[in-house]
């Protein structure tokens, strides 16, 4: 299930958020790599330990909180603290087929979460960059995925993935992962469609008697399959 989140921030927070990157230092994407992925790698990424990067992690943190289409998609228990990268077109960079690591500790903490969902969100526009697609495999095939700044795309920490080559300008997105409430990705999916529904159903008939069953429905099997 992929799921495209629009508007997680506004033109003016990308632009903030841009600024803020434009003055930090960037090092090698490997410092959080796995040993599978750290060869296939290319990348930059602002280190976790400093003043921007906790600022940056902290406005997409807030912005996730009040998106009520990411709440309904993924149902967060644990949110990875958001981590920053950047392709670009000099050193060809890319990031070749790889499954993200299942468990990740947050650093400092004894915390880990567990990497049921990942994220990416675009913080440059599609006409600043040429390449450096989101290739993400799932059941239905690959799908390619390239968002207006401040969108995000969230899909299973299952699958398959890859970014291509940038071959113009610079790429640079926030990237993170989540620990749902419900750790299936088929159950998480029914309740997102069930969600969805409710809510649709509510918009063009309030009144109507369903709309109040459907929702104990909801929160019923919520109840049931939420580990909290
Ligand atoms: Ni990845």
């Amino acid at each position: 299930m992929l799921v495209h989140i629009p508007e997680v921030l506004t033109a003016e927070q990308v632009r903030y958020c841009r600024d803020l990157m434009a003055r930090a230092n960037w090092v090698d994407g490997r410092i959080t790599a796995g040993h599978q992925s750290a060869q296939v790698k290319r990348n930059l990424q602002l280190p976790e330990n400093t003043p921007e990067a906790q600022e940056l992690a902290e406005i997409v943190l807030d912005a996730l909180g009040r998106h009520p289409l990411f709440m309904s998609a993924v149902l967060p228990k644990k949110i990875f603290p958001p981590l920053f990268n950047r392709y670009d077109a000099e050193g060809e960079m890319n990031f070749g087929s790889h499954v993200d690591n299942a468990i990740r500790t947050v650093p400092g903490t004894s915390v880990r979460v567990r990497t049921d969902v990942s994220s990416t969100l675009f913080l440059s526009s599609p006409e600043e960059y040429d390449g450096g697609e989101l290739m993400v495999e799932d059941t239905y095939g690959t799908h390619a995925v390239k968002l207006p700044a401040g969108d995000m795309i969230v899909y299973p920490g299952t699958s398959l993935h890859h970014v291509t080559k940038v071959t113009r300008g610079s790429r640079i997105a926030s990237f993170f992962w989540t620990e749902s409430m419900i750790s299936d990705v088929t159950r998480r999916a029914m309740m997102f469609d069930l969600d969805i529904s409710i809510i649709r159903l509510n918009g063009d008939h309030p009144e109507h008697p369903s709309v109040v069953s459907l929702t104990s429905l909801y929160h019923n099997l919520l109840r049931q399959w939420a580990a909290t």
